[in-house]
This record gives C-alpha cells, structure tokens and sequence, in this order.
C-alpha cells in the first residue's frame, strides 16, 4: 500500500501500485470515469475502464460520490494532462466508506463553509494550512529546544487577570467565579525562579468583542520568559525565532504556500536583524499616512493595517507611554513615562503578532503600579511574592502563533489559518 505522493515517481511507471484515499473529484466519459484521488500526502487522477475492471468494480465506480473512501489497485502512467503528471490506470476498485450527496461543492458561501468546517477540513485549501500549522508548531519546539528552554504547562482556570478585566471569560467554578487565561505570563514567570528559561505553547482565552481580521476568542499562544535578559536580549531572541521559523516553512511547506498563492519572495526576503521603531515614530509615521492618531492613542487592527502595509519587513515596536500598556511592564529607568517593551508587528499590513517585554521585578515599583491601576494587590499576591523573594531582571513575550499562520500563509481573515475559529459569533462546530 503506497502513499500518493509515493507513486508519483518515474521508476514506478508501468509497474502495480496499491493505494487509498478519498475520491476528490469525479466525472464520466463514455466507458471511463476520471477520479481524483486524494490522501494526506497528495492527488492523483485514477482511470476506470471499463474494459479493465470487473464489472462490478466498475459499477461501484459509477455509483461512487465525492468523498468516499477507496482502495485501487492500478498500473502507474505517465500523462502530461493528469494534475501532477501521472495517473493510475485502475485494475481493481473497491469503496470502503461510501459518501452520497457530499454536501461541499463549489461557490459555496464562507458562512456555509464554517457550519461545515468538519468536512472542509479536507479541501486542498485547508490541507495547506494544516500542513503549515504543523511545521510552525514543530519548529517553534524545536527552537526552543535548541535555545535550551525548558517547556512549561500553566493552569487554563485563573483567579485573575493579566491583559486588563474587560476580556475576561467568566467561568463558574463551584459557587466561586474563575476566568479562562488570557496569558500565561505571571505563572511563565513563577517558573523562572526554578528553570531560569522557560516557554509553554498553551490556548489563551479573551472575550473579544471586536469583529476584525485578527481577533479570536480562543487563540494558541507561545509564550515564554527569561531569567536575566533584558528587552533588547529578548527580542534579538524572539528575531531569530519568528525567522528560523519562516525558513522552516519555506523549505517544507514550499508547495503548500504556492497553492495559498502566497508570494513566497515576500518571505524569502525577510532579513536579520528587524527594524526597531519608537512609539512615538510610529504615531508621527500613522499621522504622515492620514490616520487620526495621537500621542499616546493604542493602535489597533486599522491602523496597524495601514501603518506596515508598505513595511518590508517585521518591525519591533518600542517604548509605548506606560497608561496604555498592562501593569507589569517595566518603566524605562531612564523615561520612567515609557515602557521596557516591544511589540512586533509583521509587514504587510498584518500587525502586531508578538507582545513583550521587560517586568517590573522591584517589588515597590510593582505595588505603586498596581495601585496607580486600581487594582487588587490580594489577588496578585503570588505574583508579588516573585519581587519579596529573590527576585531578578527578567523579560518575556507572548506570540500568537494563528496570527503568526495567518501572515506567513498570507490569508485575509485569522479564521483561514484555523481549523475551528473562535469568535463573538462562533462556537459550532
Ligand atoms: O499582546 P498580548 O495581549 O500580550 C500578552 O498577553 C502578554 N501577557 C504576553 C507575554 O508577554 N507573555 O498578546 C500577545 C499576542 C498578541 O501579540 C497577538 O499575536 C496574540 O497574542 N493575541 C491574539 N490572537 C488572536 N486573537 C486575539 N484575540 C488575540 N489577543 C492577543
Ligand atoms: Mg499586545
């Protein structure tokens, strides 16, 4: 039993194969019908005869629908107009799992397709993307690996917030109220006092209203914090991941791109280090482009849109004002109104796709901004504890790796680049 992308092979033409798939396309032409076979690994055009297959080998082709499963067993040919070059030349046909009606055919609206995103996980489109996903998830661990971190699981149920109250997802918890995490940071840096360099690739969870291209409910991110290292350490760090992760990409999913119609130069082009921009650079830039921003406004999906349209490359973004960025990050020593952070946004017009930073690690530092925030210094009081007992430099960063997919796939809308989106609209199936 071979795999399709097995038999595409020129020492195989001419000799029986055995292989089995689902039928991906199908029509009839006099005494033959033309399939398209699919399986994980590719598609192969498969021809039915009827003066070469028992008869009622023949009859179960003709009765066959789109998606039913299959074993053929066939002679390999060589044919410029089959989709990949090469086809089957079917000796036997047997169907294992029959499909009638399949309800997927083309021009078939968005709406339609995500009721049914069950079944149209199976279409090229989706096993592009798939396949995508899996190299980025891989190569993201084996970074890590290779950068001597040591992986790390945090709890999904929490007491409190991290990104700010108003996207918090409320859980009942037995007659207690729990929230699903929207980051596991403060529990990343719990572990640093033991690990010293640590990441987890976990789901985080915010009650994100807002309909944009980038936003989900649920999304998966990678997130990992660093004993010593400083904000410039840490994003030298986080360059060399995002790239060594586009070069994995670029070499194993290399036809799975060019299917998406990705302009893959766009990619190949990326270049060590990224640019570095200030703040407030980035918001004169925003104003010279026609945006309605001030000094001290939080860019959002719109105006990152237009801001890294015309960048070429992913660009960091540092020292936000402090008002408009969470509690822990650590103000600049030396412009104690700006932050120790980055955020980086890809070019393209996609936006922000990491964000990170130094923390605050003095512990009365950290109490003056919880109570310049208003915020309940008892609920964080683990996380103060980190600042009483030892406490170091540190730094860390949160990447979500759908809109990571998203851009490196170069998709309109995060719900493209995942197998179930979650949002404000969403949650079947
Ligand atoms: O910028 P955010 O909110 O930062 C944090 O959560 C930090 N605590 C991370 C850290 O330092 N450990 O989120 C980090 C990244 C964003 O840059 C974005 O890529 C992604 O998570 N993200 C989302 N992705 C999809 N849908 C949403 N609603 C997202 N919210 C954040
Ligand atoms: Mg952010």
């Amino acid at each position: 039993m071979l795999k399709i992308s097995e038999i595409m092979k020129d020492s195989l033409v001419d000799k029986e194969v055995e292989t089995r798939g689902w039928i991906y396309r199908w029509r009839e032409s006099g005494k033959i019908i033309f399939i398209v076979l699919r399986d994980s690994t590719d598609i192969i055009q498969v021809i039915i005869s009827a003066d070469n297959v028992p008869p009622e080998d023949f009859k179960a082709a003709k009765e066959s629908g789109i998606e039913s499963s299959v074993i053929i067993k066939g002679i390999v040919r060589k044919d410029s107009r089959a989709p990949n070059g090469y086809e089957i030349l079917a000796k036997n046909f047997k169907i294992v799992g029959p499909s009638i009606n399949f309800p997927i055919s083309k021009d078939k609206s968005d709406e339609f397709l995500l009721d049914n995103r069950h079944l149209w996980l199976r279409s090229r489109e989706m096993t592009a993307t798939l396949k995508i996903r899996s190299t980025v998830f891989e190569s993201l661990h084996e970074f890590f690996k290779n950068e001597s971190y040591y992986e790390v699981q945090a709890p999904m149920f929490v007491s409190s917030a991290v990104e700010g109250g108003s996207t918090l997802f409320e859980v009942p918890y037995f007659g207690k109220k729990a929230y699903l995490t929207q980051s596991s940071q403060f529990y990343l840096e719990t572990f640093i006092f033991t690990l010293e360099n640590v990441y987890t690739i976990a789901p985080s969870f915010r009650a994100e209203k807002s309909r944009t291209r980038r936003h989900l409910t649920e999304f998966w991110h990678c997130e990992a914090e660093a004993a010593w290292l400083s904000n410039e350490d840490m994003m030298a760090f986080e360059e060399k991941m995002i790239y060594y992760v586009i070069q994995s990409v670029l070499e194993n999913n290399r036809k799975e791109l060019l299917f998406l119609k990705r302009d893959v130069e766009k990619l190949e082009s990326i270049k060590l280090p990224f640019k570095r921009m200030e703040y407030a650079d980035v918001i004169k830039l925003g104003q010279n482009v026609g945006l309605d921003i001030d000094y001290g406004t939080d860019l959002g999906a719109d105006e990152e849109h237009e801001i890294t349209k015309n960048f070429d490359g992913p660009t960091f973004i540092v020292h936000f004002p402090k008002e408009i960025k969470a509690f822990y990050h650590r103000p600049d020593p030396q412009n104690p109104a700006l932050v120790l952070n980055h955020d980086l946004l890809a070019p393209e017009g996609y936006g922000e796709i990491i964000g990170g930073g130094e923390r605050i690690y003095d512990l009365n530092e950290l109490l003056r901004r919880i109570e310049e925030e208003h915020l309940n210094a008892e609920e964080y009081y683990w996380y103060i504890d980190l600042r009483k007992y030892g406490s170091v430099p540190h730094s860390g960063f949160g990447l979500g790796i759908d809109r990571f997919i998203w851009w490196i796939a170069g998709l309109e809308h995060i719900k493209y680049a995942v197998p179930y989106p979650r949002n404000v609209r969403r949650l079947i199936p």
